[in-house]
């Protein structure tokens, strides 16, 4: 396993006194996250979660799942935000964007509760029909709308296909401990269903390596227990406020030098298409932790060479507020090949019998140099291979660069007070009780 950071096509854009005192702040920085979770003034649980996970709902996750896998054709998963996308992430990163069709041994896995559009709730409907169905709903709060939307329709699909006896035992409900009134967890305890549980002092962007994200990734086949060894790995690898070897408060400082140079957004890119739903974790990871109070770098996230057809005109030439974060995957799996053929009426000659791991290591430095030559400093994070122990190496390693940089920043990494706006319009405007004046 190895993960490395490269700068060789930043550097040209920093100045090494004023990256230096950066790097500095950004080791205070850690500490004052240390501090914190010794003090536990912030729900800081996934700093040491890899080491002090509760182990017996570990190996229950781990036989729930197995029980899933050989009971059902479809597993649906309901969440939103933190409580989907980590899950989400993992599934594709370590099988790829086609699981559901290359997995022979276990249920095809689908997302549901993600947004409020009745057509995508309909063709999930449409894949359940004749075929064995298992739901996990996911919700720390216990209380967010989309997913109570859509649990509401999967457990009255669940009932009239199997009876209530027979839908309890296929609904499995991740959520917070305590039984409030109006909770999911009220209703498991009603009904009877299996619970496992959101611990309190890890918030929903960072709970990937709980039962938030561990059951769906179990039910897909991944090997958790590697996940947790790679987490673990990255948590003894980024103990130490030594700031050469501590990668977290490295990366931490490069983001918040650039933040600094007016560089206003990151892209996060990869040339790895299993890749592109950590992307979308990402967004979720720093936008919802640093961008409060007027401050914080705007995430955006790519899959190249697709989008170099796409945005690569406006990362080339476009406003110059722009840095890129690369997601390099040195080793894919397959080490495919591009065939020989007899004529070269496609002008490919010069490929032939090359792996494509050339051809998209080439990509990228060729786009990297281009977009240092276009004023885009980008940042390498180059890791082994897609498997598990790296996707959990990585959750780790993004976490604590999280924390280390909205604190940085001078921002609450942990809190979320802008979501909130728009629930109140949208409960006015659908006339929930308590919410129309
Ligand atoms: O990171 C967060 O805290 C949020 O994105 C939540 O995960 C999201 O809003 C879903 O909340 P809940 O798990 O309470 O349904």
């Amino acid at each position: 396993m190895s993960f490395q950071i490269q700068t060789e096509f930043a550097q040209p854009f920093m100045d090494p006194s004023l990256f230096s005192s950066v790097l500095q702040e950004s080791k205070d920085a850690f500490c004052r996250v240390k501090e914190a979770y010794q003090t536990m003034t912030s729900p800081l649980g996934w700093f040491s979660l890899p080491e002090d996970y509760d182990k017996e709902e570990f190996d229950r996750i781990v036989k729930t799942a197995q029980a899933i896998r050989s009971r059902c054709d479809v597993f649906i998963v309901i969440g939103i935000g933190g409580s989907y996308l980590g899950a989400r992430a993992a599934i594709e990163f370590v099988q790829g964007p086609f699981h559901n069709k290359i997995r022979s041994d276990g249920p095809e896995i689908y997302f549901a509760g993600t947004s409020v559009d009745g057509d995508y709730l309909q063709n999930i409907v449409s894949i359940c029909q004749d075929r064995d169905v298992c739901v996990n709903v996911i919700s720390k709060s216990g209380t967010t709308t989309e997913p109570a939307i859509a649990f509401r329709v999967f457990r009255t699909l669940l009932e009239e296909k199997y009876g209530k006896d027979g839908a309890k035992d296929r609904i499995f409900i991740t959520t917070d401990r305590e039984e409030k009134p109006g909770t999911l967890k009220e209703l498991a305890v009603r009904e009877g269903y299996e619970t496992f549980t959101v611990p309190r002092n890890i918030g929903g962007r960072y709970s990937v390596l709980s039962a938030v994200g561990l059951l769906p990734i179990a039910v897909s086949g991944a090997r958790i227990d590697l996940m947790m060894r790679g987490a673990l790995r990255a948590m003894q690898d980024f103990s130490s406020d030594n700031t050469h070897t501590n990668l977290a408060i490295r990366y931490a400082a490069l983001r918040n030098y650039f933040y600094r140079q007016g560089k206003k957004m990151e892209l996060f890119a990869s040339y790895t298409p299993a890749l592109e739903l950590l992307g979308e974790w990402l967004k979720q990871l720093f936008g919802e932790s640093e961008g409060k109070e007027g401050k914080g770098i705007f995430p955006v996230s790519a899959i190249y060479s697709r989008d170099l057809h796409s945005l690569g005109q406006y990362v080339q030439q476009g406003e110059r507020t722009l840095f890129e974060t690369v997601l390099k995957v040195n080793h894919s799996k397959s080490s495919f090949m591009i065939p020989a053929s007899a004529d070269n009426v496609d002008g490919l000659a010069y490929l032939e019998n090359k792996s494509m791991d050339f051809v998209n290591d080439n990509a990228m430095l060729g786009t990297a140099q281009a977009h240092l030559d276009g004023g885009v400093p980008t940042i390498v994070l180059s890791l082994d291979q897609n498997d598990e122990e790296h996707f959990g190496y990585l959750v780790y390693f993004f976490e604590l660069s999280c924390a280390v940089s909205g604190m940085l920043l001078g921002v609450d990494p942990f809190d979320q007070p802008g979501v909130e706006a728009y629930k109140k319009n949208m409960f006015r405007l659908l006339g929930k009780p308590g919410y129309v004046k």
